[in-house]
C-alpha cells in the first residue's frame, strides 16, 4: 500500500492549476448586475441567497473558491459531473462568450461569508474519540492504509486551495460531505482531476469515514475566506481590468 501513497503524493505534486490567474473574470459586463439577479433567484432557493444550503444535502457555497466554484458550474454543464438536479441547473444558465455569466455566479458566491452551519451526521453526536481519529486522519492520513492527509490537499484548516479549484470543506455541511465521499467511492462523481478522491475514498473505512466528517464539521469557516479576491474591484485591481480604480 506505501506505492499507493506515494502514487498520490505524486499524483498531488504534478496536479495542475486548473485555472490561470487569467481566467479571472473581473469586471462584470454591463447589465450583468440584472441578470445575474435573476439567474440567482433560481439557485437561491437551494443555495440560499447568502449562499448557504436550505437543506444538509444542499452544498453551502458562501466562501467557496471561485475556481472550484466555475469548475464545478462547467463540469455540470458539460456532463463531467452528472446530477439529476444540478445538469438542469446549469442549463437554466444563459451561455454567453468565454462562460461569463458562470464566472459572475462564481465570483458572485466566492465573495460572501461564510457560515458555521452544524448539522451533526445521524441522530448522535460525535464522540470524543471520533472526533480524535477525524484529526488524524485529515492531518496524517493513514499510510498502512495508502490513505494521505487529507490536508495535503485541502488545507490544514480546511480552507481549500483557490488557485488549484481544490473545495474549502470548512463550513460546508457535513451531510452533504459524507454523501460526496460515498458518491466518488461508488463512481457516480467522476470529475476530480487525476480520480484522486475515488482512490482516496476507497481507501477509506466507513469509521475513518465518519470520523473524518465529524471533524470537518466543526472546522472554523472564517479561516475559508481571505484565499484570494473578495470581490469584483479586488478581482479587477489584481488583473488590471479597465475602468477599475487602482491597487494601493
Ligand atoms: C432544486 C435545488 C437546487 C437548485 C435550484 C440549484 N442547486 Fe446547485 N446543487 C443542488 C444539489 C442537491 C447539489 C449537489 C449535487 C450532487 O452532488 O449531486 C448542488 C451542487 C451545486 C454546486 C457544487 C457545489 C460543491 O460544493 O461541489 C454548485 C457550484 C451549484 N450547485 C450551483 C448552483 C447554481 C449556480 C444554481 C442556480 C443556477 C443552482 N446550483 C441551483 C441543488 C440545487
Ligand atoms: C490529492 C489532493 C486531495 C487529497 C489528498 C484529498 N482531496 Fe478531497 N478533493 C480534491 C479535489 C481536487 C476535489 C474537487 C474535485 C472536483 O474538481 O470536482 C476534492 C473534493 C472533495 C470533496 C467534495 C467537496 C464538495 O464541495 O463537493 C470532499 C468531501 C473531499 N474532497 C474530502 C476529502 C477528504 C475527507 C480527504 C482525506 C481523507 C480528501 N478529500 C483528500 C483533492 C484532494
Amino acid at each position: 500500500m506505501k506505492s499507493a501513497l506515494a502514487a498520490l503524493l505524486i499524483a498531488i505534486a504534478i496536479l495542475p492549476p486548473v485555472y490561470g490567474k487569467d481566467d479571472y473574470h473581473g469586471l462584470p459586463p454591463a447589465g450583468a448586475a440584472t441578470q445575474g439577479a435573476a439567474l440567482l433567484a433560481v439557485c437561491a432557493a437551494c443555495h440560499g441567497m447568502n449562499g448557504i444550503g436550505m437543506s444538509p444535502t444542499h452544498p453551502n457555497l458562501a466562501g467557496q473558491g471561485y475556481n472550484y466554484i466555475l469548475k464545478q458550474l462547467e463540469n455540470f454543464r458539460s456532463g463531467a459531473r452528472k446530477s439529476s438536479i444540478m445538469t438542469g441547473m446549469a442549463m437554466t444558465i444563459p451561455p454567453s462568450p468565454k462562460h461569463a455569466n458562470l464566472k459572475d455566479i462564481a465570483a458572485y458566491f466566492s465573495q460572501l461569508k461564510p457560515m458555521w452551519t452544524y448539522v451533526a451526521v445521524g441522530a448522535v453526536p460525535a464522540t470524543a474519540a471520533q472526533l480524535q481519529l477525524g484529526k488524524i486522519i485529515y492531518r496524517r492520513g493513514n499510510a498502512a492504509e495508502g490513505l494521505p492527509a487529507c490536508a495535503a490537499c485541502h488545507g490544514l484548516n480546511g480552507e481549500g486551495n483557490g488557485p488549484m479549484a481544490i473545495p474549502a470543506l470548512a463550513g460546508q455541511h457535513a451531510p452533504y460531505m459524507l454523501g460526496e465521499l460515498q458518491r466518488f467511492a461508488s463512481g457516480r462523481r467522476t470529475n476530480s482531476p487525476g480520480q484522486v478522491m475515488y482512490t482516496i475514498s476507497r481507501a477509506m473505512t466507513a469509521d475513518e469515514e465518519n470520523a473524518v466528517i465529524a471533524y470537518l464539521a466543526q472546522l472554523n469557516p472564517d479561516q475559508v475566506l481571505g484565499m484570494g479576491p473578495k470581490n469584483f474591484t479586488a478581482y479587477a485591481q489584481l488583473h488590471g481590468a479597465p475602468g477599475a480604480p487602482k491597487a494601493h
